[in-house]
């Protein structure tokens, strides 16, 4: 059967490593109430690019890896919840940039499921095109998002890249996937917010910033991905022993051991490194793939599941054999 296969990865972290210890001193946090409740200890914060500029860079490297001329892609997807332009998308902006004239480009906003959701519209209109090449990046600059003040969000998020090279294939790679949208659950975890024109003239360009109730995401998370990737494992005809590497969105690290527990599978098939990044959103599972590929973690032909979880709130997990 004709499928697809993630052939390269590649990712980038921001310019800025901010530790705890230096958040504490611009707010009333401290190194070990982050690391206790979430697992935290630095994360990447750009001060000089924007979220193209880093997606950019992934799809630029993953293009040398497999030795492409830009003009043989076929799509481009970025999933993000932090585009530089409401228009231009991302995708369109990269797009330009590698010179990828026939590529249709777009992004995908389903937060730090995004990767995952993407991971799976590439799959369908590769296939359903006859296509064979696809660039899938997550990627975010969350931190223009933040609201510097809040403590209990600013302490949680950086920002980076991820992504990898789609391509055809002759037999099955991608076994079994679970995507949902629970969008009576949307005000739980807000940014962005563009309010209403109320009169022609002094349109004050006003967005919210990032807003989140923790607790309920936290209870949304351990709740729904464990039924996720069981109902993805069901489609694929395997049980959570056969999967070898589970890696998840990385909210909580909590959240994380969470999950495994309840899947009853032992922590070390949950590569970790939110301790470094923080939540990268729609990047985090693209740059956890990476890092595990770059240091042998996970190896061709082993079965991985990449759940992610979020805003929307929404839920996505796709399994496939790396
Ligand atoms: N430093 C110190 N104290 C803090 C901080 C901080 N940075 N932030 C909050 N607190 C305080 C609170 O004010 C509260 O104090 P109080 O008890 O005196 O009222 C106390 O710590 C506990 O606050 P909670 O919010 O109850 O802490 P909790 O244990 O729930 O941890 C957290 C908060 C880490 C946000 C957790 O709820 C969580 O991880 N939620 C899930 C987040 C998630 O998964 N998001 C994924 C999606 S993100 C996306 O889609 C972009």
């Amino acid at each position: 059967m004709k499928d697809v296969k993630i052939t390269a990865t590649s990712k980038v972290a921001a310019n800025n490593l901010v530790t705890n210890n230096q958040l504490s001193k611009i707010m009333d946090t401290s190194d070990e109430w982050i690391t206790k409740r979430t697992g935290i200890k630095t994360r990447h914060i750009s001060t000089d690019k924007n979220t193209s500029d880093l997606a950019t860079t992934v799809g630029k490297d993953l293009l040398e890896q497999v030795s492409w001329t830009p003009d043989k892609l076929d799509l481009i997807i970025v999933a993000t919840m932090s585009p530089d332009y409401l228009t231009p998308s991302v995708s369109a902006q990269i797009q330009g940039k590698l010179g990828a004239q026939h590529a249709v480009a777009f992004d995908l906003s389903a937060a730090c499921s995004g990767f995952s959701y993407a991971l799976s519209v590439a799959r369908s209109m590769l296939l359903a095109n006859n296509w064979s090449k696809a660039l899938v990046i997550g990627a975010e600059v969350l931190s223009k998002l933040i609201d510097w003040d809040d403590r209990s969000s600013a302490v949680l998020f950086g920002d980076g890249a991820g992504g990898v090279i789609l391509e055809t294939a002759a037999e099955r790679h991608f076994v079994g996937q679970d995507l949902q949208t629970f969008g009576e659950l949307g005000n739980q975890l807000t940014a962005g917010h563009i309010k209403n024109n109320t009169e022609l003239s002094n349109n004050s360009f006003t967005y919210t910033p990032f807003q989140m109730n923790g607790r309920e995401v936290y209870r949304f998370a351990t709740h729904e991905v464990p039924q996720s990737i069981e109902a993805a494992c069901k489609q694929a005809g395997i049980t959570a022993d056969q999967i070898d590497h589970y890696l998840l969105h990385q909210a909580n690290s909590r959240i994380i051991e969470h999950v495994a527990k309840r899947l009853n599978q032992p922590l070390n098939k949950f590569p970790i490194n939110i301790n470094e990044y923080g939540n990268t959103a729609a990047a985090s599972e693209a740059i956890l793939l990476a890092e595990c590929a770059e240091k042998g973690r996970v190896k061709k032909g082993e079965t991985i599941a990449l759940s992610g979880f979020g805003g929307g709130l929404t839920c996505a997990t796709v399994i496939f054999k790396y």
